[in-house]
């Protein structure tokens, strides 16, 4: 089907421009500034949660269509009506997690969300389901009744919420400061670390240059090596918010990820780093983590292994 272009979709987005001092002390501006900590946290991370500045929701309609992507709207806005609107992305097709953020309120990446799923129609009133419960955004981006219909063919496709990355400060608009879980992950090491000996033939020769495996062991990992550390684990995750209390699922699937690598000789030292309060103990099996790792990764049930694997050793 050839899609019309006169159709307009809203976008409405949660803005947020910090103070310049806040901005100065980010760049060490004062000398007197404390240092964050290597590994996140710290006695800078409650500063970094609460972000100040101006905040406000800022609404664009735009010609739009079912198949474009939320991405391809934001570039819309930024090249033809707003020039100061600040996002993230890079490789624009899901490969490398630098645009994650909120839509309708559900962690997720701007580059494959298309406004075919994420469009609602405003209502005038709040959702309330038969129990008198008021429903979230999460439960209504993908309802059937609501959501642009494909075949809409002049006005509005209906709006879009966008908001950063939950869990995270807001660095600008809709970039999100995911220092923290990349910190998180850096300190539990995730880079393979074999045994260093390379195997050689009977008279002394090396014989391979590589670190065989069978199909079986390479299964283990294999889905684990695919976490391009977008964050929306985290995001989605109640207990994750900031990072302190818990190391997050993004840093245990990495941490998961050399555990089940036959090539590292690590794996107790590993499990040794997350079997701590704030690592495998801190999971409340949420299991929120789960519903959009645009991976494919099945983040709780990963979770529950890697607790069960820890505790079992
Ligand atoms: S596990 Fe999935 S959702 Fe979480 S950081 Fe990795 S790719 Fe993103
Ligand atoms: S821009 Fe790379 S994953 Fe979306």
């Amino acid at each position: 089907m050839v899609e019309a272009n006169n159709t307009t979709v809203t976008l409405q987005v949660h803005r947020f421009t910090p103070r310049p001092e806040r901005a100065e002390r980010a760049r060490g501006g004062s000398p007197f500034a404390k240092k964050s900590s290597p590994f996140g946290g710290g006695s800078d991370s409650a500063a970094r949660r609460r972000p100040r500045g101006k905040q406000w929701v800022q609404e664009y309609t735009i010609p739009a269509r079912p198949s474009d992507t939320v991405l391809d709207c934001l570039l819309t806005i930024k090249r033809t009506i707003d020039p100061t609107l600040a996002f993230r992305y890079s490789c624009g097709h899901g490969m490398c997690g630098s645009d994650a953020a909120a839509i309708n309120g559900t962690p997720t990446l701007l580059c494959t969300a298309t406004v075919r799923d994420w469009a609602k129609q405003p209502s005038t009133a709040p959702e309330v389901d038969d129990e008198g419960f008021r429903r979230t955004g999460d439960e209504t981006a993908n309802e059937p009744d609501v959501p642009a219909e494909n075949n809409i063919t002049e006005g509005s496709l209906g709006v879009i919420e966008l908001a950063s990355l939950p869990g995270f400060p807001p660095q600008r608009d809709l970039i999100a400061d995911i220092d923290p879980m990349l910190n998180q992950i850096r300190k539990l090491t995730p880079y393979l670390q074999a045994d260093g000996v390379l195997a050689t033939t009977a008279e002394g020769k090396v014989d391979v240059f590589e670190y065989l495996q069978n199909p079986e062991q390479l299964a283990k990992y294999e889905t684990l090596s695919n976490c391009i550390a977008c964050g929306v684990c985290e995001g989605a995750c109640p207990v994750y918010a900031g990072g302190d209390a818990f190391v997050g699922p993004a840093a245990l699937i990495w941490a998961s990820r050399f555990i089940n690598d036959s090539r590292d000789t690590k794996a107790m030292d590993r499990m040794d780093a997350i079997d701590a309060a704030d690592g495998v103990a801190g999971c409340q099996s949420v299991r929120a983590c789960s519903r959009h790792c645009p991976r494919g990764i099945d983040v709780g049930e990963e979770m529950w292994q890697i607790v069960a694997k820890v505790r079992e050793r």
